[in-house]
């Protein structure tokens, strides 16, 4: 038992808290005038390398140091750069990571290829490769053995004569790593290689991975092309949120040939939905980061092809003014990032961290574009063109990105007026009952949307009915269109989540048809019964756990689902409530029918004196009570309020400001009065 308790608790001490959005500092989308002065004066290669971030492939993320790491998988990577038209959008590198090697060295200190993985050598590989019209890259570490357990040779002390061999190899591209470095210091390590690198003669683009320990954006502009500014990524929603926010702040400090890298790419390796996957994409780009290809293609979907190949994305990444992107605003969850452009114009990412729709918007100005009577703006993912008079904005939907390309144009009349699309709410809905929702749709433009006409599109055997006009001869630049909706789900349906996608369809002046549409959600819910009724009894709206899922009835045991272990606090059992893990969000219908809502709340013994939390109750969007901080060692506090009205009640439970390590927090005896 204790032995089981403590490796949860471990990997839990392990985890790396998510920092809340405010922790980012602001940084105002007028500093580039700071920005270019540090870059211009930063010492760089003169090697002329990496003028754009590295684009290619690197089996890490999808193989680590597995069997299927060899000659066959990296050939058919190179094969399908080709046949995916992957080279033609700009992918080139081809890289192998760690675990290539033998673990000893031959007689003549030289490095040998694993023969099982790579029968025929390295040097084949790379010439196959090169066949194809791609470049080949190779990894050792700036220690004396690589991170793998296996112990693989280090390059620390044989930088000449390995940089030598990789050279003679035909490798174009060193990620040189920072296991078993001996204490000798990362500034002294990496510059020994880089000289290693260029006695050989040939052009090798270096990648440092020191994982930003040392600043390496302080002081390698003219030591590699590119540095790792983070611990490793990993394949889910918070690794990969986690670095975007840590690299954000380092945008003064990336350029041509050399850049901040928050490491590959996990698109296509299946552990985030397509949306996070974009948002994921989207962020690298706007982040000018190199953009290695981490998931094994020969397995890939065709959503994974469409994404790692979004040319307008990828024009963003690989834009020669090499400008990473700054934050221009980031509050609750809702960022809006500017990435300066080197046709003049700009590339805004309203990017929503949250696990709601939000609205996102800034405009032109604040974007840093010269002041016009019209600007185009290209929707980077639907790739579609409209103009604007100024506003950029869109309901992002959960965890996704909407990125444009906004370019001062004289001819922005050519384009169709952008409409924003947006609803009042997702709507819960009792079968059978009629729930209302009201849509709005605006004219961004300065010329008329003709023929306008809006539908919500109900699932199959639904209702929908507008019942306020949904149609308009012309919308004018400015004015906006809201239309009241009924909607009726069918008796019997099962509860959860539905489809419900709003459209506008409309012409432009000079008569193209344009759409904009909305994916929205209808949730089929089940009124509370009458009575007293505990929690644990109820269906959730929502769940979300900093580690494994919320539980029924006992404490959250951080992985699979029915993992955790009877509820205690401060010594106190309950058999009844809920189990989560900050930060946590349980969400309920309560459908205006329940009038109080009580619980004995506080941090579960198995996490001993550790952890720390604070207890929210809100009703709709009403913080109706909070518990001050509390740990491990405080007995449960007793919560009773009223929610008499709320359609819905959500039990939040943050982090108490220090991070979510151990923080295992129960809400014993949970119940509503309805
Ligand atoms: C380190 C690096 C990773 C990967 C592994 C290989 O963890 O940061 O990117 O190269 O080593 O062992």
């Amino acid at each position: 038992m204790v032995g089981a308790l403590s490796a949860a608790l471990l990997c839990t001490a392990g985890a790396t808290a998510l920092p809340a959005a405010a922790d980012v500092p602001h940084t105002p989308g007028t500093t580039d005038t700071a920005h270019n002065s540090r870059t211009a004066t930063a010492p760089r290669l003169p090697d002329g390398l990496a003028k754009t971030p590295p684009m290619g492939f690197n089996n890490w993320n999808s193989t680590h140091c597995r069997a299927e790491f060899n000659e066959e998988m990296v050939k058919g990577i190179a094969d399908l750069f080709l046949a995916k038209g992957l080279k033609d959008a700009g992918y080139q590198y081809v890289n192998l990571d760690d675990c290539w090697a033998l673990p000893t060295r031959d007689g003549n200190g030289k490095l040998v290829p694993d023969p099982q993985r790579f029968p025929h050598g390295i040097k084949a590989v790379a010439d196959y490769v090169h066949a194809k019209g791609l470049k080949f890259g190779i990894y050792t570490s700036a220690g004396t053995k690589t991170c793998n357990s296996a112990g693989f040779p280090g390059g620390l002390g044989h930088e000449r004569s390995d940089a030598q061999q990789f050279a003679d190899w035909g490798v174009d591209y060193l990620k040189y790593d920072n296991c078993n470095n001996q204490g000798v210091d990362a500034k002294q390590r990496y510059r020994t290689m880089r000289d290693a690198l260029k006695a050989t003669g040939r052009p090798i683009v270096y990648s440092i991975c020191e994982w930003g320990e040392n600043k390496p954006w302080e002081w390698a502009s003219d030591v590699g092309h590119l540095w790792r500014t983070t611990g490793d990524i990993s394949d889910s929603w918070s690794s990969m949120l986690d670095i975007a926010k840590q690299n954000l702040p380092l945008a003064p400090y990336a350029g041509p040939g050399h850049w901040n890298d928050p490491d590959m790419l996990e698109v296509g390796n299946g552990g985030m939905t397509d949306t996070e996957y974009r948002s994921h994409f989207s962020l690298w780009a706007m982040m000018s980061a190199p953009l290695l290809i981490g998931s094994d293609l020969r397995k890939a979907t065709p959503e994974t092809f469409e994404i790692l190949s979004n040319k307008d994305v990828i024009a963003l990444d690989q834009d020669a003014l090499g400008k990473q992107a700054t934050v221009l605003r980031s509050d609750a969850g809702r960022w809006t990032l500017v990435k300066q452009l080197a046709d003049g114009g700009r590339a805004v990412a309203l990017f929503n961290e949250t696990g709601q729709p939000q609205r996102i918007a800034t405009t032109a100005a604040a974007a840093g574009l010269p002041q016009a009577a019209g600007y185009r703006l290209r929707d980077l993912w639907q790739h579609r063109d409209t103009h604007t008079t100024g506003t950029i904005s869109a309901t992002v939907p959960a965890h996704g990105t909407t990125v444009f390309r906004v370019t001062a144009d004289k001819r922005w009349t050519d384009y169709p007026p952008a409409v924003e699309t947006g609803t009042d709410r997702a709507p819960l809905v009792e079968a059978g009952t009629p729930a209302a929702v009201r849509s709005t749709v605006r004219n961004l433009g300065g010329t008329p949307a003709r023929n306008l006409t809006v539908t919500l599109k109900a699932p199959q055997g639904w209702q929908s009915k507008a019942t306020t006009p949904a149609t308009a001869r012309a919308l004018a630049g400015g004015r906006t269109l809201t239309t009241s909706w009924r909607i009726t789900a069918p008796a019997g349906i099962a509860p959860g989540a539905y489809d419900l996608p709003l459209t506008a369809a409309y012409r432009a002046p000079n008569g193209a048809r344009a759409t904009a549409t909305l994916p929205g959600t209808a949730h089929v819910v089940v009124p509370p019964p009458a009575g007293t009724t505990y929690a644990a009894d109820l269906p959730w709206l929502t769940a979300a756990n900093g580690w494994g899922p919320v539980e029924r009835n006992t404490s959250v045991g951080e992985s699979g689902a029915g993992d955790g272990r009877p509820m205690s606090i401060g010594g106190t059992a309950f058999t009844r409530g809920l189990g989560v893990h900050a930060p946590s969000e349980v969400g309920f219908y309560t459908g205006g029918r329940c009038s109080a809502f009580s619980a004995r709340v506080g941090i579960d013994d198995e996490a001993g004196d550790r952890g720390s939390v604070r207890f929210e109750v809100w009703a709709d969007g009403r913080l109706v009570t909070s518990t001050g901080t509390l740990t491990g060692t405080d007995a449960p506090t007793a919560l009773s309020v009223p929610v008499a009205g709320a359609e819905t009640v959500r039990l939040v439970v943050t982090d108490g400001g220090d991070g979510i390590d151990y923080d295992h927090a129960d809400w014993g005896d949970a119940k509503f009065s309805c």
